[in-house]
């Protein structure tokens, strides 16, 4: 696990934006598994700015991403669908055919987790999956609970996510109580992943996740077990981590 603190917010988004620039430049046509929320909104502005100076191409990139909310059309404004094409697809040459996202439009929870799973199954292996972390260490929807979801599955959101997220809402009985969310397992069969975590509020979430016992109480803890996590992350965030965590590889 690599571990680069940064001095604040757009460092941070700065210093992920250009490891996954590398990874596009390196490999044209790498699968990128992307992901919302605020912790990515900077990267996302970055890598925009490097492609209208012609420095990137996404002319050969597919992406899946990690989540959508359950029951909100692709139109309405918090829709990961939206979030998505706000702030990449539509700024990027992208080809939005080989961007996929899961439908929070089908009902049929069962049906729609077994479609996305297979889906990204047979889109083969992420080279490069961007992660967020949620204050009570969630990753994509994977909430704490007592079992680690191996697939893509329905979640229904706890309390302390719906009110992390209610900022994003009118107001917090517009929050979707469930969503769809790849599992844990989807997402370790990544080649390497890529955590942002930014601010104070996530500090006890990211230290749990890097120096607590892997449970699934602590979702994000499970990335002590995959061999390519790259975790960039500001100085509040990391402001509980031991330093002698910072140098271990
Ligand atoms: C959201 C998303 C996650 C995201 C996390 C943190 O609910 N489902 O994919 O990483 O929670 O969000 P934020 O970056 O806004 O703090």
């Amino acid at each position: 696990m690599r571990i680069y603190k940064t001095k604040d917010y757009d460092e941070m988004s700065r210093v992920a934006a250009n490891i996954i620039s590398a990874q596009i430049i390196l490999k044209p046509e790498s699968m990128l598994g992307l992901a919302t929320g605020s912790s990515p909104i900077g990267v996302y502005e970055q890598l925009v700015k490097w492609y209208e100076k012609g420095d990137l191409d996404f002319s050969n990139v597919t992406t899946v991403n990690l989540d959508e909310y359950k029951g909100l059309p692709k139109e309405n404004e918090q829709s990961y669908y939206y979030f998505m094409h706000e702030h990449l697809f539509d700024k990027v040459n992208i080809n939005v055919e080989n961007t996929y996202l899961p439908d929070g439009m089908n009902l049929d929870s069962e049906a729609e987790a077994t479609r996305y799973e297979a889906l990204v199954k047979s889109l083969g292996i992420v080279d490069l999956q961007l992660l967020g972390l949620g204050r009570n260490g969630h990753i994509g929807f994977n909430e704490p609970g007592d079992i680690f979801e191996k697939a893509t599955h329905c979640v229904t959101l706890k309390e302390s996510t719906i009110d992390a997220n209610k900022r994003f809402f009118d107001s917090i009985d517009d929050v979707p109580k469930q969503a769809y969310s790849m599992g844990i397992g989807t997402i370790l069969r990544s080649k390497k992943l890529l955590v942002v975590v930014s601010g104070e509020e996530k500090a006890q979430a990211l230290k749990d996740s890097i120096c607590g016992e892997v449970t699934p109480q602590v979702p994000g803890s499970i990335l002590q077990f995959h061999n390519d996590v790259t975790i960039v992350a500001d100085e509040a965030a990391l402001s509980l981590v031991p330093e002698e965590y910072l140098s271990q590889k």
